[in-house]
């Protein structure tokens, strides 16, 4: 199985996906992808001798499909039997979406069906929620949204901000993440729950 990863900045989610896909995995990387020529992420994909490709989104000025039908190009080119939405912050229309329904997955920071969208952590403090946390779904047309493959839970302590929050949570990600494509990979569809 050959997934390919979608970024935007430093990659710390495809880095753990990459580093779990040896050995027995099923799955290897094939491609890690970026709207951003510079995102960290791409360097260190490299470095790990995994392909990449960057496709700027700011000459399409705001045009989705046409960004969109250039960022398929290397995708395609790679032909990833999964995709992987990894930090990658632009929405995808329903069309893109739908080449790929069902084979694409994203990891979010909050417990959907909470939070959908961005300052997930802010908005989780800022409701006095006691805890708070990250998931992996189907990606569907809709934002944020579909079939939940798996959630990692951490508790909000009293007076944490936004970015302590976010650095309780990463680590799960990194957790959660390999752990539910592996399963995918291996034919597993139960929903995961950590810890
Ligand atoms: C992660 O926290 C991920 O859940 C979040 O961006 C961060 C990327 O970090 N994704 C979203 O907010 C998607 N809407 P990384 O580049 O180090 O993996």
């Amino acid at each position: 199985m050959k997934v390919a990863i979608l970024i935007s900045g430093s990659g710390s989610n495809m880095v753990a996906l990459a580093q779990s896909m040896t050995g027995d995995h099923p799955a290897r990387p094939c491609l890690v992808l970026s709207n951003d020529p510079d995102a960290g992420g791409l360097a260190k994909a490299r470095a790990m001798g995994i392909p990449t490709a960057a496709v700027d989104h700011r000459p399409f000025k705001g045009d989705r499909a046409a960004f969109e039908a250039a960022l398929l190009e290397p995708l395609q080119a790679a032909q990833p039997d999964l995709v992987a939405l990894a930090g990658f912050m632009r929405v995808l229309t329903a069309d893109f979406v739908r080449g790929l329904e069902g084979r694409m997955l994203n990891i979010h920071p909050s417990l959907l069906p909470k939070y959908k969208g961005l300052n997930t952590h802010a908005r989780a403090i800022a409701a006095g929620d006691t805890e708070a946390g990250c998931t992996v779904h189907k990606v569907t047309a809709a934002l944020d949204d579909g079939p939940i493959l798996g959630q990692a839970r951490v508790p909000v302590l009293p007076d944490d901000t936004p970015e302590q929050l976010a650095a309780r949570v990463l680590p799960m990600e990194h957790q959660l993440y390999p752990l539910v494509l592996r399963r995918l990979a291996m034919g597993d569809r139960r929903p995961v729950s950590l810890p």
